[in-house]
């Protein structure tokens, strides 16, 4: 028998999502987007250079590109939470949004987010991306992990604080980040206006 987690989140913010499956560390919301309208999006963007390297030991090869969110993107992303608005006089706020490139899969190294910045949304595009959570406070023991399928947009809860890693299971991999708006974040504890996204699940399941 073939069963379906279907559930439904009320958020005094946000009103009622869709959302794939939810723990305590992540949640995945479905694209409900034109996957292919994103992919030739996001290589319309690549060919406008080559590309950057990450430095920040996240990742040994991979690349990223920064530009401003897909319309059609960036209205499904705000039906769940603000986004980061882009400031031009600012080198740190210049986009909100990245393509990031696998070009031979690889692993991400564990690491925790950079704290007073939002999460970021992660759309998977082509590949698939298996990411794992380690004990706060004991960060050598794993605790979970969930892979990311083209098609769904994928959150971590508090990755500035939950060491996470990564490990792509194909040999290339195409995504999508996003950055949400940090002082309304659902997402991380960090803000007094912190409203927190799983407080109030109603899990429906259909068999
Ligand atoms: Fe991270």
């Amino acid at each position: 028998m073939q069963r379906i987690n279907w559930n439904f989140i009320t958020n005094p913010v946000t009103q009622k999502h869709e959302i794939i499956t939810e723990t305590d560390w992540y949640v995945s919301f479905p694209l409900n987007c034109n996957i292919n309208e994103l992919k030739t999006w996001a290589k319309s963007v690549q060919r406008l250079s080559s590309g950057t390297k990450f430095t920040s030991g996240e990742y040994e090869n991979a690349l990223w590109w920064g530009t401003k969110c897909h319309p059609a993107l960036k209205k499904r992303l705000r039906q769940i939470c603000p986004l980061r608005v882009i400031d031009s006089s600012s080198n740190d706020k210049k986009w909100n949004t990245y393509i990031w490139e696998m070009p031979t899969g690889g692993k991400l190294n564990k690491h925790s987010d950079i704290q007073g910045k939002g999460t970021t949304f992660v759309i998977v595009l082509e590949g698939k991306f298996k990411m794992i959570t380690y004990h706060s406070k004991f960060p050598d023991q794993q605790l979970d992990s969930y892979v990311i399928n083209p098609g769904e947009i994928f959150v971590l809860k508090c990755g500035d604080k939950q060491f996470h890693s990564g490990e792509c299971l194909t040999n290339y991999r195409l995504a999508i980040g996003v950055y949400t708006n940090h002082s309304t974040d659902p997402f991380r504890d960090h803000s007094e206006h912190f409203v927190p996204w799983w407080s109030q699940t109603i899990r429906k399941i259909i068999h």
